[in-house]
């Protein structure tokens, strides 16, 4: 039995503006993956780069859950799980100019045109996500859907300081978690095409 618990933020105890110190207990770079899901970017990422630390937040609180034992049994000590909203977190929480990376892996598509507007990328997140990030920080994305690919390539366009980047090449996975995420894990052995973005915030 894994303890969960010091790996959980609990959304009601934010302060109005997080210290990044306070909860990490030291003051290295800070990267944030929105929508964690089950928090294998979160494991791997952490795991590969002990001296960064990771921020998923995830708002369906079982996955949260699950993501917080996912890096617990691996016993890491660079991540903290937040179950809550996202974009309320970067609205109302997020310090300025404090993150080094933002992650966003296949958000939501929303495919029916009325719920369209649930959609994580809009121009509201573009706005947090730069004020948030630090000048040389990094804006990772990826979708399996076409469509929604255009429209945030469009929306991010529209932010002249984020500089494409290229794409670092995709390996082939040898184990069940060699994968970015879980989601990226399910399409690529369905043999779906995968729609990626990296940014550079200048
Ligand atoms: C399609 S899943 C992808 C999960 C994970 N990124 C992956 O690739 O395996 C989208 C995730 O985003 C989460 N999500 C949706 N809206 C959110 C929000 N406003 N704040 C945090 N998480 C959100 C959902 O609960 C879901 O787990």
């Amino acid at each position: 039995m894994t303890d969960a618990k010091p790996y959980t933020i609990e959304a009601e105890s934010l302060p109005e503006v997080v210290s990044w110190p306070a909860i990490f207990g030291n003051d290295r770079s800070v990267e944030l993956e929105i929508g964690s899901g089950k928090g294998l970017f979160l494991a791997n990422a952490a795991t590969a780069h002990p001296e960064r630390n990771f921020f998923g937040i995830e708002k369906a609180k079982k996955y949260a859950r699950r993501a917080a034992d996912r890096v617990a049994k691996r016993s890491l000590t660079n991540v903290r799980v937040l179950p809550g909203d996202a974009k309320q977190f970067m609205a109302k929480h997020c310090p300025a100019r404090s993150l080094d990376a933002i992650h966003v892996y296949f958000p939501d598509p929303w495919w029916k045109a009325r719920h369209k507007k649930r959609r994580m990328f809009a121009e509201p997140l573009m706005l947090d996500i730069e004020r948030t990030l630090i000048p040389g920080a990094d804006l990772w994305v990826a979708t399996d859907v076409n469509e929604y690919y255009g429209v945030i390539r469009e929306l991010i366009a529209a932010h002249p300081r984020f500089v494409d980047q290229p794409i670092p090449e995709v390996k082939e996975a040898e184990h069940e978690l060699d994968y970015l995420t879980s989601f990226e894990r399910k399409y690529r052995i369905e043999g779906r095409p995968i729609y990626r973005a990296h940014y550079r915030f200048d």
